[in-house]
């Protein structure tokens, strides 16, 4: 079987040509991103693997067909920006890694946390410079304060976990209630309930057709004020534009991306030497209350090891012609 890598970095080879000694597969790398012009890279391939910010669309997924591949593997968890309609129209298999180390995106959401709280990210180049003044470093205790958790899934419990260690109050509100959460000493409460009690709000439901933009002026209307808002999961959910005006009038308080709705155009690439296009990103980035990771919530060792392993069997499955638990089709 001979799989196309789309939007590979040098860690993905290294991760995938490792896992693959157990699988003895032909790995073709591209550093172009997936969309319908690129498609025609996979020429002769019989199998594609994407990631989060390629474009599989509809007019990419005929390409694809007429080149010959029959599967589509996502290296990833999310599968928002598959035409799975289309896929499934087209007789095309796609296969993604559901679960790979939930840790990984709640200590990087931790992460983020703490350090837009504690200002250590401006306190560690304060220092470098050998100013040890504290003002504008302070922080507030995350101890007797009332978290609100949007998704509850893996990524939430886990989420949960980890905070629960802090001594705060954890709300959750979620399509299906997950009684892991509940363990956890979680409370499921309604949206409004939950923008109007939590003072950190973070985000680890997958974008739907449904929730595009679910923070928006109206939802970010009914927070408290100084509100501190993490999305680790995908850019859409957030209206950037409502909340660069909510940043400006002091509603939001914080604001910690992972992800962001035009990230496509520049994550995961050095734009060091360029002028950025995007000017809300721009904007976004002069806000010292802001922190911004380039989708980095995924990148352990563990998880990059899991999302290689996982990402080739469920080929391997394919290939052999079995049964794949991982796969994903439109629901019709
Ligand atoms: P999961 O499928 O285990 O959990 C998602 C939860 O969200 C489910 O409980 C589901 O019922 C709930 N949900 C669905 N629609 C909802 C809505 N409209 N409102 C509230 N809850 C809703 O998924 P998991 O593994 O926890 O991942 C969550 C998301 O995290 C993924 O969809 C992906 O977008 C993102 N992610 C980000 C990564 C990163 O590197 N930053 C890495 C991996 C995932």
């Amino acid at each position: 079987m001979r799989i196309r890598f789309f939007s590979a970095q040098k860690y993905d080879r290294e991760f995938f040509e490792r896992s693959n000694a157990a699988f003895g597969f032909d790995l073709e790398f591209s550093e172009s991103a997936l969309d319908a012009d690129t498609a025609r890279l996979a020429s002769g391939d019989d199998a594609v693997c994407a990631f989060v910010n390629d474009t599989l669309d509809a007019a990419c997924l005929q390409e694809l067909q007429r080149q010959g591949v029959h599967t589509v593997a996502m290296r990833c968890a999310g599968f928002n920006n598959v035409d799975l309609q289309e896929a499934k129209r087209l007789g095309l298999q796609v296969v993604r890694v559901p679960a790979y180390s939930p840790e990984a995106v709640a200590e990087h959401t931790m992460a983020l946390i703490l350090t837009l709280n504690r200002n250590t990210h401006r306190a560690y180049a304060r220092v470098r410079e050998s100013n040890f003044n504290l003002n504008g470093l302070l922080g507030f205790n995350l101890h007797g304060r009332t978290v609100g958790l949007i998704g509850t899934g893996r990524i939430g419990v886990a989420t949960a976990k980890v905070m629960s260690g802090f001594g705060v109050r954890i709300l959750g509100y979620d399509v299906f209630e997950n009684p892991a959460f509940k363990e956890l000493g979680g409370e499921y409460v309604d949206l409004d309930t939950l923008y109007a009690t939590a003072d950190l709000i973070s985000l680890h439901c997958p974008l739907t057709k449904d929730n595009h933009h679910l923070i928006n002026a109206d939802s970010l209307a009914k927070m408290k004020d100084g509100v501190m808002i993490v999305n680790t999961s995908r850019g859409g959910l957030i209206d950037t534009q409502a909340v660069v005006t909510a940043l400006k009038s002091g509603r939001v308080g914080h604001l910690a991306l992972d992800v962001y709705e035009q990230e496509g155009d520049v994550f995961f690439r050095d734009l060091s030497d360029e002028i950025l296009a995007d000017d809300v990103l721009s904007r976004l980035l002069t806000f010292p209350n802001v922190l911004i990771t380039g989708h980095q919530g995924f990148f352990t060792d563990e998880a990059m090891t899991q999302i290689a392993e996982v990402t080739l069997s469920n080929l391997d499955a394919v290939n052999r012609g079995e049964e794949c638990d991982n796969e994903i089709t439109a629901q019709v």
